[in-house]
């Protein structure tokens, strides 16, 4: 497989590399230089989950590692359901929060961790990622003891819910984690500092987990294919897919699976008032403001970071960018969402009802609607018992956590604290 850096077209490097880059020069993103499609036959939609994602992974991957090792990665990263929920007559929600932490980072963090070692074989490798809820505990889960890799992860102190804190912050060993005083912005410029930094990168062998590493995201794609698969066949050519975004990977993740020709209707990025992609789909304008603290905590960015593979792809397919449907969902209208969703009989958490909201408003006769499902419910414990004035359950995975103690160190957001921290804990 071949990568180019979308800041320097001509760096071109191997899946193994990008992997271990995470980043390309000037912070550039790798993409794809080919996209591959597939025979979407009878065979293709009949056959079980992992086959499926054997076929969508090895057609990017097999010439490089071997469809072999592709079906390994395959079969030990993805362990968990995805099923395809009815949540009211034109929307199913595809639940992706079945996984060891709850949330759809699942997919693409386990795939990367088993990938990362494949790659990085006897290298001492430091993953550091800022994250800005369920992408810590992910990664950590997934890390978690292998040998020769280390594993910071930078999250806003005071902007994650106690819960998915302990998720992360109460693993010790290999896993550092620190609470930076600012904002997940502020964690993701301190992040790309360290990167951009030749010496400190070396040093530490930094490479990123974050949606940004193609491993992961690569990992995302198989399951808009399971999706259409599990869609009634008569409904599968009117599907809209509405994505719940953040740092828009998911999305790309999306895009790209059309790309290969999964008969995707259209897609409609949901995002909360942090609506930076929405309000530059209507004017033109790139005009990323302050940072709004919302219910869909994970989704408060304004500064999308895979936005240029979103208009790589449109680009390099030709499909003009007014085709890409966009809403911003307010609080208010969040929640009353998730109260109609629970008035229905499925009960939800913020970051699903803002895409189900978006569905609500795009959907036109005849089509049928899938918005993600990103995390469970019980992550989103205080907001979802609030909102909805039930008691939650805790599953299993937070119950186990709800005592330990955080392990997590405090830091300005500064990139020179970052270093120092580095150098002092590493
Ligand atoms: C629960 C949840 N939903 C949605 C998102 C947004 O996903 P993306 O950053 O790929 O747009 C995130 C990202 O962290 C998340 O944790």
């Amino acid at each position: 497989m071949e990568l180019y850096n979308l800041k320097q077209p001509g760096e071109r490097v191997n899946f193994a590399e990008a992997v271990k880059r995470g980043l390309g020069q000037e912070q550039g993103l790798f993409f794809p230089a080919s996209i591959p499609t597939l025979p979407l036959d009878e065979a293709f939609w009949q056959s079980d989950f992992l086959t499926r994602a054997e076929q969508v992974l090895g057609a990017f991957l097999a010439d490089e590692l071997g469809q072999e090792t592709v079906s390994a990665l395959v079969r030990d990263a993805f362990q968990f359901p995805l099923p395809l929920v009815p949540a009211n007559e034109q929307q199913y929600c595809l639940e992706l929060f079945h996984g060891p932490t709850l949330a759809f980072k699942d997919f693409g963090a386990r795939f990367l961790a088993r990938t990362l070692s494949l790659v990085a074989r006897d290298t001492p490798m430091t993953i550091l990622t800022a994250t800005s809820g369920d992408t810590g505990a992910a990664v950590a889960d997934a890390f978690f003891g292998l040998p020769n890799i280390q594993v910071v992860v930078l999250y806003p102190d005071g902007g994650i819910s106690e819960l998915q804190e302990k998720l992360f912050c109460t693993l010790g060993e290999n896993i550092h984690t620190v609470a930076v005083k600012g904002s997940f912005d502020d964690c993701q410029a301190m992040v790309k500092a360290a990167f951009s930094d030749a010496e400190l990168k070396a040093e530490y062998g930094l490479t990123s987990a974050n949606s940004i590493n193609i491993a992961r995201l690569l990992a995302q794609v198989v399951y808009y294919f399971e999706a259409l698969a599990q869609l009634p066949e008569e409904e599968r050519e009117q599907a809209v897919f509405a994505v719940p975004s953040g740092n828009f990977g998911n999305l790309t993740a999306g895009l790209l699976a059309k790309a290969m020709g999964a008969p995707i209707k259209r897609f409609v990025a949901a995002t909360n008032s942090n609506d930076t992609v929405p309000r530059y789909l209507q004017s033109g304008q790139w005009l990323p403001g302050p940072v709004h603290a919302t219910l869909s905590n994970a989704m408060d960015v304004t500064s999308p970071n895979n936005w240029p593979r979103v208009e790589a792809l449109f680009e390099r397919q030709h499909w003009p960018l007014s085709e890409l449907a966009a809403e911003r969902v307010s609080e208010p209208q969040t929640e009353a969402r998730l109260k109609a969703m629970y008035g229905e009989g499925y009960l939800s958490e913020p970051h699903a009802a803002v895409a189900s909201e978006a569905l609500v408003r795009q959907l036109q006769q005849g089509e049928v609607g899938v918005f993600l499902g990103t995390a469970h419910p019980a992550k989103f414990q205080g907001a979802v018992e609030q909102v909805l004035d039930i008691e939650l359950p805790l599953p299993e995975a937070l119950a186990a956590v709800q005592n330990k103690a955080i392990l997590s160190e405090s830091l300005v957001g500064e990139a020179d604290a970052l270093k120092a921290y580095l150098r002092d804990r590493l």
